[in-house]
């Protein structure tokens, strides 16, 4: 639900409010050229054969030049058609997934869906149980893995694979998730046992095999590879925090295990085929009593609790502490109970085992799921790899997604072996690349340029720091926030998705937006405009004053010559969200047209086969005009646009003069809206098959919006998608995996 707060839909205890250039082009980009002229008649051919109802129609605005440039990647050997040769769509605030003419959009995989030939059918009404074996909710992120025909893992298979996917929260307006009990759950504490089990089986990840058959794609109920994991699944505590004092509890008395990976937001994709999966909002679950300060001795582990959103007294998301006396309930409870010195009698460390990338081997049940904790704990997005070399480090970009928190990438102490793309055995590649290596943060000047720092116990600024004292490298990764604190990271504007251009190489960021960014800040929680982070302006939403920088943009980076390995950058900003109409010298800044517009970007992704960079909404700001989106982009590189200054006049009548770097304008043949969502919904994830003909996309949270005391009323829910796009039984939204194809066999976004 939205907070009044804050642009965006934040869950309820989101902890986003814990905290208080070169003109070089890379010689890998290609050029195409591409005709304007039949990108339109493109266009108007595929207008008629409108799909779900709500198409867009809106011409190409722009210039009339005959031709532009726009870079394509050397990828496949597919014939370079086109790109962006489709219609861009209308805003919109149907209840339907609009896509362009000439595509169609089905629907996949929704919640619910039974995982294994025994599972009964979703009845959709509340009564449902059994959620460990069927799909969990609020799809989020979500990568695709090949299968060949004897169910080995594959790069090339383009007809049959497994979707792995994260399943982030569920939709609550108070403390239950009131869409899977039959009467809304129960709304006050304590919550039954039977609920709890429920909502805590609808977090995790799941793998789904989906196959194309007729020309149809489908998910494969009864397959062998379909797989839960949830709240009461081991996994592995890995690398340098594995065996730590600040992980041990009742349940791993040694710090090697937890139950469960929670709040799953973002994804990655490892050279060697495996699954990361990034913990997000995971603080917000847990409760620590009023008195908890006192009874840890008002020792450090209270300011780390701070700075991760718990501070004492702060109460749980759902309440699950009271789901029982059993410890899969009483773990939820971070207070200090026991008596012990170590933690090994409660559960006053659990929070520490939450909030790390996490990897899995989609292709096999049997490999333990990990915690990558040399990259950090932080309110984790997506991870995402840098062009492997061979012979150099992998690095791996990561967001922390909070207001004014940090941008952060890790460097493997191992160099790439193109061996590795193909390993015997998975899990044990990522021992080698993931568990050891250096962790920086990004701090970006108002020059364009910008350093990576690292966050090391030898940095005499984090050995030293005033605010914490670190024991050792394992407490820095843990407290990975603290340690930037301590070493002057830039405070960014709620860094979401990364994703790299697979020509250019360089490194995509969503800001997603900031309610908290401020002229004049007051108080630890604000900031003031800075080069990379510089609009604040206020934006209305009916008679509503959104203020900061309620839209968003996406910053990107450009590494120096040494490449994964280099401690210094180059940025500029790739596009600003706003609305079409606000105004083009500070607000709306990269020119974007009525086929354009965006606010809140959050899902970001390159897709190999074309190059195409997706970006999705997560947005509350724009939500007046228009649903969720998610819009196609043919960037440029860093460097491309110009400099600018905005003049933020301050209450005295001073002017703060800041300056920011913009990238190239994008015109209406290299940016364009793709896809509105229902209501409700953000749209994220998105996964391709190897020949960028299928595309498979997540719509979450449908009918958000929708007051828990409507339950009992269909016509009162804000959505009623996917059942009324003609899927599955009962009328309460549904998040879900959609599939999107070309009529024509085409490529997605040609
Ligand atoms: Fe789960 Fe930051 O989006
Ligand atoms: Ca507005
Ligand atoms: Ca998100």
């Amino acid at each position: 639900m939205n907070k009044p707060t804050d642009f965006a839909r934040i869950p309820v205890d989101h902890d986003i409010d814990t905290h208080a250039s070169s003109n070089e082009h890379f010689s890998t980009v290609l050029e195409a050229r591409l005709s304007r002229r039949s990108l339109l008649r493109g266009g108007a051919a595929t207008a008629a054969s409108a799909l779900l109802g709500a198409i867009g129609l809106s011409g190409c605005g722009g210039s009339d030049n005959d031709t532009v440039t726009a870079p394509i990647p050397p990828v496949n050997n597919t014939p370079q058609e086109k790109l962006l040769g489709f219609a861009a769509v209308s805003k919109s605030l149907a209840d339907t997934v609009v896509v362009p003419a000439g595509y169609t959009a089905s629907v996949l995989y929704a919640l619910g869906d039974p995982l294994t030939a025994s599972a009964a059918a979703y009845k959709n009404d509340g009564t449902d149980t059994d959620f460990e074996n069927r799909a969990g909710d609020h799809h989020d992120g979500m990568e695709f893995f090949p299968l060949s025909a004897t169910g080995g893992a594959s790069t090339t298979v383009n007809d049959r694979g497994l979707l792995a996917m994260n399943h982030e929260a569920t939709t609550d307006e108070k403390l239950s998730s009131h869409f899977v009990h039959a009467n809304g759950g129960t709304q006050s504490l304590p919550r039954p046992a039977l609920e709890v089990d429920k909502e805590m089986a609808l977090h995790g990840l799941s793998v789904v095999e989906v196959r194309l058959a007729g020309g149809k794609w489908a998910y494969q109920k009864d397959s062998s590879f379909n797989r839960r994991v949830h709240q009461q699944t081991e996994v592995e505590i890995s690398g340098p925090v594995r065996g730590n004092a600040l992980v041990i509890t009742k349940y791993s008395t040694n710090g090697t295990k937890i139950r469960g990976t929670l709040n799953n937001c973002g994804t990655g994709k490892t050279p060697w085929n495996t699954y990361l999966s990034g913990e997000e909002n995971w603080s917000g679950y847990f409760t620590r009593a009023a008195t908890d300060d006192a009874a840890r001795g008002n020792d450090k582990s209270v300011v780390s609790l701070k700075r991760y959103g718990r501070d004492a007294g702060a109460a749980s998301r759902h309440g699950w502490e009271t789901g029982g006396l059993d410890d899969k309930y009483q773990r939820w409870n971070i207070s200090r109970k026991g008596a012990s010195i170590d933690g090994s009698d409660d559960y006053r460390n659990e929070m520490n085992g939450m909030g790390y990338i996490v990897e899995m081997d989609a292709y096999d049940k049997t490999r333990p799921i990990k915690k990558r904790t040399a990259l950090g704990r932080y309110a984790h997005e997506s991870a995402v790899f840098g062009k492997p070399v061979v012979g150099q480090p992998l690095a791996v970009y990561m967001g922390d997604d909070s207001r004014n928190e940090y941008i952060y990438k890790f460097v493997s102490n191992a160099v790439w072996a193109a061996a590795d793309a193909n390993p015997s055995d998975r899990i044990a590649t990522g021992d080698k690349y993931l568990d050891s290596g250096k962790l920086y943060v990004a701090k970006f000047a108002a020059d364009g340029s910008g350093q990576w720092i690292e966050l090391s116990i030898a940095n005499s600024a984090i050995a030293a720091y005033a605010g914490y004292k670190f024991a050792d490298q394992a407490d820095v990764l843990v407290n990975a926030r603290l340690a930037a604190d301590a070493v002057g990271a830039t405070k960014m504007d709620r860094p979401e998705w990364c994703s790299v251009h697979p020509g250019t190489g360089e490194i995509y960021f969503s800001l997603t937006n900031n309610s908290n960014r401020r002229v004049e800040p007051s108080g630890s929680s604000q900031s003031a405009p800075d080069g990379p982070n510089p609009r604040v302006y206020t934006d209305m939403k009916g008679t509503t004053a959104q203020v900061g920088n309620p839209n968003g943009h996406i910053i990107r980076v450009k590494e120096g010559a040494t490449g994964s390995t280099a401690t210094g950058f180059t940025w500029d900003v790739y596009l600003f969200g706003a609305e079409s109409g606000a105004p083009a010298g500070t607000v709306n800044l990269s020119s974007l047209t009525a086929d354009q517009d965006f606010s809140s970007p959050d899902g970001l992704a390159f897709t190999p086969s074309t190059g195409i960079c997706w970006i999705q909404t997560d947005d509350g700001a724009y939500t007046d005009v228009t649903n969720c989106m998610m819009l196609a982009g043919l960037p440029g590189t860093v460097g491309d646009g110009k400099k600018v200054t905005l003049n933020h006049a301050r209450a005295n009548g001073t002017t703060l003069a800041v300056d920011t770097y913009v990238g190239k304008a994008a015109s209406a043949d290299t940016l364009k809206r793709f896809l509105v969502g229902p209501v409700g919904c953000e749209i994220t994830g998105i996964a391709e098959t190897p020949d960028g003909k299928a595309l498979f996309v997540n719509i979450q949270h449908p009918g958000e919006t929708t007051a828990s005391s409507n339950i009992a009323d269909p016509a009162k829910y804000t959505s009623q998608w996917p059942s009324n796009a003609g899927y599955g039984a009962g009328k309460r939204p549904r998040s879900a995996t959609i599939v999107i194809t070309k009529n024509d066999g085409g490529r997605i976004g040609s």
